[in-house]
């Protein structure tokens, strides 16, 4: 365990801030899960234990460990629970005005050594840091989905972040047996400035007829080797959340080649989000 680092607050218990409490909790951090809804609450922690179960099941993890994994997570609905943290990783909704309050709220009632990170796959963490008063603790800890199994945790540095936030981040990283990659605040940092396009182009691929969604699929996978296929990746993501990365894309830079896909627009207003919704470019038994 890191030296300093032994409570971590999350907010957001979705599919993100539940895989990311999950981890903490394994190594044996003390987690406090936070959402204002408790049925969230109720699935993130049924995940958790699913999950949990089938590594009991591979032999990956005893039941003991399990049980006290799920010891190690709290739940909350109020923010202020948080306020002992060493360190708080946001993961609500993709919308700067949300993450915005989220910010604001958590700087006034937290300690001000605690470090504020965002799981924000997209949105300026210099503009995140600026509504508070410590833009210096401020920082992108950007993991991947399915968060139990992905490697990668994008590391954001904003324009004010200081080295020892950055280094206490990589530092908590490496902890979790996990690889960080440090980069620079920019729209969609690295990680979906490369990724989003090619699944927004996919999705033109299909709307233009010049393949089917199997077809789009397949020549990924069986090409270039990818694990799934960018329109199932985009329905593990969220059809919202790409719409949100590409809109963020499109506006920080003024580039019509950031256009999101009409297709990938109608879907979202459909209510097409993807796994999330039994429905996207696949259909999901719920
Ligand atoms: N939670 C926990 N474990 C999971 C899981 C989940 N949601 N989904 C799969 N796994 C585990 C499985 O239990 C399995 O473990 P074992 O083999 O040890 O039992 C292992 O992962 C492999 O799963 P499967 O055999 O079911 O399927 P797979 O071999 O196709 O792997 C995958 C699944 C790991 C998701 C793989 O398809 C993959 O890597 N896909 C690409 C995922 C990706 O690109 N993620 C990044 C998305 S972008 C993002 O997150 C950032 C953003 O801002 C949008």
């Amino acid at each position: 365990m890191h030296p300093v680092f032994h409570h971590i607050g999350i907010v957001g218990a979705g599919t993100m801030g539940s895989g990311i409490a999950q981890v903490f909790a394994q190594r044996g951090y003390a987690v406090s899960l936070c959402d204002l809804a408790a049925g969230q609450l109720e699935r993130a922690l049924n995940t958790i234990d699913k999950n949990l179960r089938r590594d009991v099941e591979k032999n990956r993890i005893n039941p003991g460990q399990r049980e006290q994994t799920l010891r190690n997570i709290q739940t909350h609905s109020d923010v202020n629970a948080l306020a002992k943290s060493d360190m708080i990783i946001e993961a609500v909704s993709e919308n700067f005005e949300v993450k915005k309050k989220v910010f604001a709220s958590l700087d006034d009632s937290c300690a001000l050594r605690t470090i504020l990170a965002s799981n924000t796959s997209s949105i300026s963490i210099t503009q995140l840091a600026s509504v508070t008063q410590r833009p210096d603790r401020v920082i992108g800890m950007h993991f991947m989905n399915p968060v139990p199994v992905m490697k990668l945790v994008e590391v954001i540095r904003g324009v004010r972040t200081s080295g020892d936030t950055v280094a206490a981040a990589i530092d908590l990283v490496g902890n979790l047996d996990k690889v960080a990659v440090e980069v620079n605040d920019s729209p969609g940092f690295v990680s979906n400035r490369v990724l989003m396009p090619m699944i927004n182009e996919a999705i033109f691929c299909v709307f233009e007829e010049v393949g089917t969604v199997d077809a789009v699929d397949s020549v990924m996978k069986l090409g270039m080797n990818h694990p799934m296929g960018p329109l199932t990746l985009a329905d593990l993501i969220g059809l919202d959340i790409c719409l949100d990365i590409m809109e963020t894309l499109y506006t920080g830079f003024n580039d019509s080649k950031y256009r999101p896909c009409p297709l990938l627009k109608k879907m979202v207003a459909a209510g097409h989000l993807g796994r999330k919704s039994g429905q996207g470019f696949y259909q999901y038994s719920q």
